[in-house]
């Protein structure tokens, strides 16, 4: 008789029902091996499918767009002031942005043919970073590889590329490269609720340390424009034409100075366009503790980087956070595998003494009178 309900894998040797099973499981399963054969001849290494990696590893623990709260990895807990704007992921209305007028093909270069994880260089670490965050929360990504002003410093290109971005996407997130996320699995909605973004927002952005060079002409701290959250709308559009044409000092005087002077668009910004554009709810000041710097740039003012970390004070961090935004994650899931009873992977042999070549079975008495030479002939961590 056929038997229609639940069948479990042991039952499904033999018989017409498994045989119907078998083929309907080796049908994709052969077809799934012409098309790894396939990309095998084509690339000539074996196609790892890393959307399928990154999504097993951070599906998971992926933290909820609108959680009152979140707690880092010191145990400090980050509470919403009001209830959250965003309740919902955006998805592709967001874009994760790099842009670079370099050609960044060199060794250890993104662009170059080749990358290795050994010689890989910060600009390459900190693009792929963010890459694999847009990939963990399914926003957009690109990079806009620029063209060079003519005559202005080269990262005043980043103005009239996000302005550009932001007539194709609602939000868009640009990153410098020695800048990353460093919770990746923290979906940026939960930090735009954190960071109180309204519907009048513009941009938010990162205050710079309590430093001397950080101030503008009328006494205020600069905001760092290596990190900048916009938010698309028509007087976004205006800030960003005005911030871009700062330097024909039409609409704001001087301004031209800062074409090749530092800090250049965040000069031109911090002294022009922020007192510009000043309703309440325009420009979000972001804590430098929160985003920018990093723990190694603690006494720069405090300047952490506990959510966004910016690595000014060294480039070379940049791979090492690369790594952090994987083993971070991973490290827990290894350590569980390690001690999952089913894997017997601990061999107890705690219960014996050695004796020579020998193990010999404790007695009880012995086992009793060992308790109390816990850590004997050992050193903690040492050899
Ligand atoms: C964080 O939020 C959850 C649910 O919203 C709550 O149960 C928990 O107590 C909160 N934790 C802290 C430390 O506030
Ligand atoms: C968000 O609002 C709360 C409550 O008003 C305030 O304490 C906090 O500083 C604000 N955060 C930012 C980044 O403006």
């Amino acid at each position: 008789m056929a038997q229609y309900s639940y069948t479990s894998l042991n039952n499904m040797a033999s018989g017409g029902r498994g045989r119907r099973l078998l083929f309907l499981v080796a049908v994709p399963l052969f077809i799934l091996g012409m098309y790894y054969t396939y990309h095998r001849n084509m690339y000539s290494k074996p196609v790892v499918n890393s959307p399928t990696v990154i999504k097993a590893l951070y599906e998971p623990i992926l933290h909820p767009v609108d959680a009152h709260n979140f707690t880092d990895e010191d145990g400090d807990v980050y509470q919403l002031s009001k209830a959250p704007r965003f309740r919902k992921k955006l998805g592709k209305k967001v874009l994760v942005l790099d842009i670079d007028s370099r050609p960044m093909d060199g060794p250890g270069q993104l662009m170059n043919e080749h990358l290795e994880w050994k010689g890989m260089r910060p600009l390459a670490a900190g693009m792929l970073s963010h890459y694999t965050y847009a990939m963990i929360h399914g926003y957009d990504y690109k990079l806009i590889r620029a063209p060079d002003y003519e005559s202005r410093w080269g990262t005043w290109v980043k103005v009239p590329l996000m302005k550009e971005a932001l007539k194709t996407h609602d939000y868009i997130v640009f990153m410098d490269s020695d800048v990353v996320v460093h919770y990746p699995h923290l979906p940026l909605e939960w930090l735009m609720n954190y960071w109180n973004m309204t519907e009048e927002t513009l941009v938010m952005m990162a205050i710079d340390p309590d430093e001397p060079q950080n101030y503008d002409s009328r006494g205020n701290r600069y905001l760092n424009t290596g990190f900048i959250i916009a938010q698309s709308s028509k007087r976004t559009q205006k800030m960003y034409k005005d911030w871009a044409n700062c330097p024909s000092n039409t609409r704001y005087k001087d301004c031209s100075r800062w074409k090749y002077e530092m800090f250049h668009e965040q000069s031109a910004f911090g002294n022009y366009i922020r007192y510009d554009y000043n309703r309440p709810d325009d420009i979000r000041v972001l804590p430098c503790a929160e985003a920018n710097g990093c723990p190694e740039a603690i006494n720069r003012g405090g300047c952490k980087g506990t959510f966004i970390r910016h690595y000014w004070i060294d480039k070379g961090q940049v791979s090492k956070a690369l790594g952090d935004q994987v083993m971070q994650y991973f490290l827990p899931r290894l350590h569980q595998m390690y001690h999952d009873p089913a894997s017997e992977t601990i061999v107890d042999a705690k219960g014996f003494r050695l004796d020579g070549s020998e193990l010999i079975e404790l007695t009880p008495e012995e086992k009793e009178a060992h308790k109390n030479e816990h850590g004997k002939n050992q050193k903690d961590e040492g050899w």
